[in-house]
């Protein structure tokens, strides 16, 4: 069987590599989109040896980058079967006093760069064969309130989650299968922006009494991209070892 293309954002992080890794090892190619050039150029030696990597250094908060990205994917690969909307950041100013600024870039990293990153990739996924597969890396701090996460991060985890289920329904005849995966508490460079306090506070409320790995919540984005993901779409996927069940 032919390798399909997967294109993954925020590749250079702790969630991004290990997405990249799993997706490499099970049959596709892999490109690799992040505003962080070293980090892409470290992340080739993590990949499953038959996989052709594609970095592409591009900035996600710029629609014109981002349209830029695919073109060159084209000229590579011709095609795009999976689109991971992995990148993104959580800024930690707290309303009311959270700078304009900071309220957009957190909307446009978070929020905005999926979006147009999926203008690109349906059109493509439209003239390929098969289901496709897009797959949102949302947040649970959308949906628990008794955690720290400040309400523009929510909210623009919130806008994605929305368009997982707007798109679901739109391409569903076309075959592409749009999704969520919502994690808690996984253990990445983004734990820099918490203090020592918030952090150790929300690791001791995981039931397990750890954080999250990123290859764990990797293999339920392999899992969605496999075969066995073609028959889900629409869904927002919970993954926090139990901890605010309702
Ligand atoms: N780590 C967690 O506990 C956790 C929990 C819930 C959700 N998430 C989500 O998981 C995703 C991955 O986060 P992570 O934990 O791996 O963090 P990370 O900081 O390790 O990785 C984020 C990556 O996004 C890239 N990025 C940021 N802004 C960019 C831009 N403008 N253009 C291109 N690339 C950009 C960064 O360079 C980095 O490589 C994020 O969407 C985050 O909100 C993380």
């Amino acid at each position: 069987m032919s390798r399909k293309i997967a294109v993954i954002t925020g590749a250079a992080g702790g969630m991004g590599r290990a997405i990249a890794r799993a997706l490499s090892q099970s049959g596709h190619d892999i490109v690799g989109l992040d505003v962080n050039e070293a980090g892409l150029a470290e992340l080739g030696a993590l990949l499953d040896p038959q996989a052709e990597f594609q970095p592409l250094t591009c900035d996600l908060t710029d629609a014109s980058a981002i349209e830029n990205a695919f073109a060159a994917i084209d000229q590579r690969f011709g095609a795009v079967d999976v689109l991971v909307n992995n990148a993104g950041t959580c800024f930690m100013s707290d309303f009311p006093n959270i700078p304009a600024s900071e309220f957009d870039l957190q909307m446009s990293i978070n929020f905005s760069s999926a979006f147009h990153c999926c203008q690109q990739a349906v059109q493509r996924m439209l003239k390929r064969d098969g289901v496709k597969k897009i797959i949102n890396i949302s947040s649970n701090g959308a949906y628990n309130f008794d955690v720290f996460d400040p309400p523009h991060y929510r909210a623009s985890k919130a806008a994605l989650d929305n368009l997982t289920k707007d798109l679901a329904r739109r391409f569903a005849r076309d075959k592409i299968s749009v999704n969520s995966i919502a994690p808690a508490m996984t253990e990445t460079p983004l734990f820099n922006v918490l203090t020592a306090e918030v952090l150790n506070k929300a690791i001791s409320a995981m039931p397990h009494g750890r954080a999250m790995q990123p290859q764990e919540v990797a293999a339920w984005v392999a899992f969605l991209a496999s075969p066995a993901g073609d028959i889900a779409s629409g869904n927002v996927i919970i993954l926090n070892q139990g901890r605010d069940v309702r």
